[in-house]
């Protein structure tokens, strides 16, 4: 809304020069381009100066704008202004190298101008005459890149399979959930709905109930299995096939599994591994019709280096595949790519056909979106790149074991950390998450760096990421020292107030 107030502003001054609406007047897009870049580049070179995480309260914004959109225009450098003074306040910044929190959101210089040449065409490509070049490149870029991933060949576009750009990772899988929902349906009829059954462990994202609430699958036909440290928070393929075997023997139709790569690392590559005999004989993946969608929408980038491909080894098993180029692949938000053995499954459930989209070359594709934004950065060295911050993740993890107050509380894969500080009472397990969790609220509030949190077998876990294409070893170092520092005045109160009762 601030930003959109910001925008608004904006198009005002650029409709009203000369006192005439001509909106893209190319020497003014010039002169304001260039102001503008200038104050994202200085957005960049300052960006350590802002805290990491934004620390306004709720509301604050409203406070600073007018009640109502100006009725002059302002000037690009008044906007500017505003950006600096009222918006920069109220931004967490994920491209900051002291962002460690959740999974990283990358831009580069390459993403930035896919996106502003992909701003400044502007074109809609729902439909291959709408802009052949968005279908075409579309595909060759997603081939390109399931290629550069050593996918089967099934995946790509010269086949029956292929590519195709969504928003999100939430969309990739409500996408195929819904080509697997139908594809069920077709064969069993569409009043077996209710019926339907869908498969994930409890270290899968969220996205998969919404995407299930969407789909109408209901949600006491969720089974969400529970997995623990033993196996690393992998989906136990016993404890899977009991599932598919109680709900088959209950009238139920099992039809979708969505198996995760992903912090905790090889959570799906068991479930194919262990269950490779029955799903080699069609047990799961086949004859019962079940839809495997592998979610790999972070540990995904890393796949294209050779050395962590084998997190991926099955995929062949599974139906669908998703990564997302947005979080950790250079490319700016959003931008996850999709990859189906069958696009037609894709296609027979979310093609409309209507009148007003036939045309010569009426391709079959469900709509993408995006197309520039992925194909700069393609040529990078993303290999390099993502090594330095799996390494810079290793030393973050020797920096916690060298340590004995804390403890690295999960194997660490890729470039995340799971950790915790060990409370001076360690059997007690409240006190130590709210310890825990007070240390994340401590860090945070320095604004020194950004770090999130999660719970794994009932213990408040801190997750360190690195990620941000700015983060370098000094970054590192720096935020385990302000750890470090927090943690000792954390456990030094702790000790006070358990000495004064
Ligand atoms: C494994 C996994 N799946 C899905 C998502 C959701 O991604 P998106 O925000 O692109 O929908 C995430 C986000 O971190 C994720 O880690």
């Amino acid at each position: 809304m601030g930003f959109y107030d910001s925008v608004y502003k904006m198009g005002l001054l650029l409709c009203d020069r000369d006192g005439g609406l001509k909106p893209m007047d190319a020497e003014q897009l010039r002169e304001c381009a260039h102001e503008m870049v200038d104050f994202i580049a200085d957005y960049y070179k300052n960006i350590e100066s802002f805290p990491v995480l934004s620390q306004v309260q709720p509301g604050y914004l409203r406070e600073l704008l007018p009640d109502s959109a100006p009725a002059c225009p302002e000037s690009l450098q008044d906007v500017l202004d505003d950006v600096q003074n009222k918006i920069l306040p109220g931004v967490t910044h994920w491209q900051s190298p002291e962002y460690f929190a959740y999974f990283p959101s990358n831009s580069s210089v390459a993403g930035f101008l896919g996106e502003m040449l992909s701003a400044g065409i502007n074109m809609v490509g729902f439909s291959w005459i709408t802009s052949p070049a968005a279908t075409e490149l579309e595909m060759i870029v997603l081939d390109w890149l399931a290629k550069a991933l050593n996918l089967p060949d099934e995946f790509l576009s010269q086949g029956k399979g292929g590519g195709v750009i969504q928003g999100t990772a939430s969309e990739a899988v409500l996408v195929v959930l819904l080509a697997a929902r139908d594809k069920v349906l077709r064969r069993v009829g569409k009043d077996a709905i209710g019926k339907l059954v869908a498969y994930s462990s409890d270290q899968t994202h969220s996205a998969l109930l919404k995407a299930c609430k969407i789909a109408g699958i209901h949600s006491e036909n969720c089974r969400v299995l529970k997995t623990d440290a033993s196996s690393e928070y992998a989906l136990s393929p016993e404890s899977l096939s009991e599932a598919i075997s109680q709900d088959i023997a209950s009238g139920l139709i099992p039809f979708f599994l969505c198996a995760t790569v992903r912090k905790l690392g090889k959570c799906w590559y068991y479930i194919i591994n262990s269950c490779g005999s029955s799903a080699s004989t069609g047990k799961i993946s086949n004859s019962n019709g079940l839809w495997l969608h592998v979610d790999a929408a972070y540990a995904g980038s890393a796949c294209i280096c050779p050395e962590f491909r084998h997190y991926i080894d099955g995929v062949e098993e599974a139906n669908s595949f998703n990564m997302n180029a947005h979080k950790w692949f250079l490319t700016n938000f959003d931008c996850s790519a999709l990859w189906v053995k069958d696009r037609s499954a894709l296609i027979q459930s979310l093609s409309t056909n209507p009148e007003f989209l036939q045309n010569k070359v009426s391709f079959s594709r469900q709509h993408g979106c995006g197309f520039q934004r992925l194909a700069s950065p393609l040529r990078t060295q993303v290999q390099a790149y993502i090594r330095n911050h799996i390494e810079l993740a290793r030393k973050f993890e020797e920096f916690v074991k060298l340590d004995p107050r804390f403890e690295v509380a999960a194997r660490r894969n890729f470039s995340l950390v799971c950790f915790r500080l060990l409370p001076t009472d360690q059997n007690n397990l409240e006190s130590a998450n709210r310890l825990n969790h007070e240390l994340l609220d401590a860090v945070n509030s320095t604004g020194k760096l950004f770090i999130s949190h999660t719970v794994l077998s009932n213990k408040y876990v801190l997750r360190f990421a690195v990620g941000a294409p700015l983060t370098e070893e000094r970054h590192v170092v720096a935020a385990w020292t302000t750890l470090q520092e927090k943690a000792s005045e954390l456990l030094r109160n702790s000790q006070d107030s358990s000495a004064v009762v």
